[in-house]
């Protein structure tokens, strides 16, 4: 059973056209990584797929029902979260507040559950609970996007370049929670990422967008020994 499956999915910003006729899709309980340049359309699929952005053509499907009409809320409703480029956290708010955002669709009742559950996966959170987030270092701050977006207690979860301008041991420690968090709690995970490295180590199947168009796919394994990919992506 697939949980996302996108069909010849168009969609761009006024007259351009960002990404054409793209067809992937995203195994329950697997990871799977979009790599691709500066520019190719990755951040502009996370936005289609979250309902941020209309598409234009083809269609999104989250557990075989067709999500591409809903409003954004709705896709959060039915399991879909994204964990957005930059973060675009509350930098006044302290941490927990800006938890507790992520957790618009749920009953409150759950807030404090969900809220310990995420903070065991997160322990360095603990501590700064209670500071504003513009006081935290980059991966804290990065961790506290991602447990905000796991308080809406998504199915599948998009994470776009959250690596970006952190430190490599950071991400390491950072990409062996979000596999904790699969493997343990069956999270389906869509990561798009600049560092095709680690985004290789992470995931069980990538996909290279190049120009809005996905030029190459695979089994992390495959695409990490391709030719292609080595001399784009992982310096030769
Ligand atoms: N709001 C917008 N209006 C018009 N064009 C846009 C808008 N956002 C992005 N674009 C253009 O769409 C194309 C794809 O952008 P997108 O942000 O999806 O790329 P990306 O792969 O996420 O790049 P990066 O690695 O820099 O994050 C680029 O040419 C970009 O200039
Ligand atoms: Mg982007």
């Amino acid at each position: 059973m697939t949980t996302l499956t996108i069909h010849n999915l168009s969609a761009g910003y006024g007259p351009i056209e960002v990404l054409r006729d793209i067809s992937f899709s995203v195994p329950q309980g697997s990871i799977c990584a979009i790599l691709g340049p500066n520019g190719a359309g990755k951040t502009t699929i996370m936005r289609a797929l979250s309902g941020l952005i209309p598409i234009r053509k083809g269609s999104v499907e989250l557990n075989g029902a067709r999500i591409d009409k809903l409003a954004a809320e709705q896709r959060v409703r039915k399991g879909l979260m994204l964990t957005p480029e930059g973060r675009e956290m509350f930098p006044s708010l302290t941490v927990k507040e800006n938890l507790l955002m992520g957790a618009f669709t749920q009953p409150k009742a759950r807030f404090q559950e969900d809220m310990d559950k995420i903070l065991e996966y997160f322990p360095r959170l603990k501590q700064r609970l209670n500071e504003p987030t513009a006081s935290l270092s980059g991966g804290e701050a990065q961790m506290a996007a991602i447990g905000r977006s796991l308080m809406a207690r998504p199915s599948v979860l998009l994470l776009d370049e959250p690596s970006h301008g952190l430190a490599p041991a950071i991400v390491e420690r950072m990409f062996a929670i979000i596999s904790k968090l699969n493997k343990d709690e069956g999270l389906t995970v869509l990561i798009v990422e600049q560092n095709a490295r680690q985004a290789l180590a992470l995931a069980q199947q990538a996909y290279v967008l190049q120009a809005g168009k996905i030029s190459l796919s695979g089994a992390s394994k495959d695409l990490a020994k391709n030719q292609a990919v080595q001399e784009l992506y992982l310096g030769g």
